[in-house]
């Protein structure tokens, strides 16, 4: 049998809408305030699109970053997926409207529907088709535009989420010594009726009955989501470094998904790792579900934390559940 290659991260791109929605904006909207955001969640601020601009749109923006950072064209990529829970629309696929937007001429797509844990999914199911050998480009994309299905009446809700998109490039790495190196997903769709948008599916089609019973927002049991999200990510990170003979003090840049700083911390403190290892960007952008993650990366690359050689923990847990933690050495 032929060794499989080693997927690398080549470039990455991110990409947030200009518009900003403040805790001081919805303070005006519901009964909140900036001290309680901040407190329980660590959010200053979420970047929303303005009325018009879609995932596909967020996600060609952060794309064409990737590219232009590889100094590569649109036709240099054979494979898009997109993770996203906001798709422009249920079909044609967001990876189809991407590959047209884009230009990108003999490509193929699909979307990936894992929630918050749609990056590192798609991330994994990209660096199949490079590990095989089937393709040598592949383009991983994580876009939501979160803002298009909040209820902002739903003051426990609307506060959380905000819009971005992050898009990485998968190459061949050289060598084993860069590129993903190991990973552990799981579902637990028992846990499907704690985090969902009830209608708009083949379940409850849109009527006028899901529309005023505002069943095409998003539905949440915060305090059920946020138990099972501190103790599965911890979970699966443990497992991850155990089995690749890691301590938590191993790891040079701890990027979670960004759904709640006091998760973040609870994880970070319990796995050992250095306060300084771990990515925190949820101030500025919310949680934007599958954009975390690569936003994040962008984060860590501005702050001077992600360099070439660093050994990064990803993690991530969103509804479904869904659950994801993925080891890799970064490589540009
Ligand atoms: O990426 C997707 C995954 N999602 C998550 O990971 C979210 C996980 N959950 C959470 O992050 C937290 O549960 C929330 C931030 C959603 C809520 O924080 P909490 O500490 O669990 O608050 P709580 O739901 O227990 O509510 C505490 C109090 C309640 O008032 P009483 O009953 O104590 O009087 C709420 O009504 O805070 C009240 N409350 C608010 N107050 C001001 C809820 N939302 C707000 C608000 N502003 N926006």
């Amino acid at each position: 049998m032929t060794k499989p290659i080693r997927a690398k991260i080549s470039a990455l791109g991110t990409y947030a809408p200009p518009r900003l929605l403040t805790n001081a904006d919805l303070e005006k909207m519901v009964e909140t305030n900036d001290q309680w955001i901040l407190d329980r969640t660590g959010i200053r601020q979420r970047h929303i699109v303005d009325k018009g601009v879609a995932t596909s749109d967020l996600a060609v923006e952060a794309a064409r970053k990737a590219l232009a950072q590889r100094g590569l064209a649109p036709t240099d990529i054979e494979a898009i997926i997109v993770g996203t829970v906001t798709p422009d629309m249920l079909f044609p696929s967001t990876a189809c409207l991407v590959q047209h937007k884009l230009g990108a001429a003999g490509a193929w797509g699909f979307d990936l529907s894992a929630a918050c844990s749609a990056f590192v999914y798609a991330l994994q199911a990209g660096a199949q088709f490079i590990s095989t050998g089937a393709h040598k480009r592949v383009l991983v994309i994580g876009a939501d535009a979160m803002s298009t299905i909040i209820d902002y009446t739903d003051r426990a809700t609307c506060i959380l989420f905000g819009d971005g998109a992050g898009a990485v490039l998968l190459e061949p790495a050289e060598d084993d010594s860069a590129g993903l190196i190991d990973f552990i997903h799981e579902v637990d769709g028992s846990g499907g009726c704690f985090l969902y948008m009830p209608a708009g599916g083949s379940l409850h089609p849109a009527t006028r009955e899901t529309v005023e019973q505002r069943m095409h927002y998003v539905h949440q049991d915060g305090q059920q989501v946020f138990k099972f999200a501190v103790r599965k990510q911890t979970e699966l990170c443990e497992k991850l470094l155990q089995r690749n003979g890691l301590k938590g003090s191993d790891i040079d840049v701890f990027i979670p998904h960004q759904a709640n700083q006091r998760i973040i911390t609870a994880s970070a403190d319990r796995l050992g790792l250095r306060p300084e290892s771990v990515i925190i960007n949820i101030d500025t952008y919310g949680n934007t579900t599958a954009g975390t993650i690569p936003l994040a990366m962008g984060t860590a690359i501005e702050q001077g934390k992600l360099k070439n050689g660093s050994l990064v923990l990803l993690a991530s847990v969103g509804a479904g559940f869904t659950s994801g933690a993925c080891l890799l050495r970064w490589a540009f």
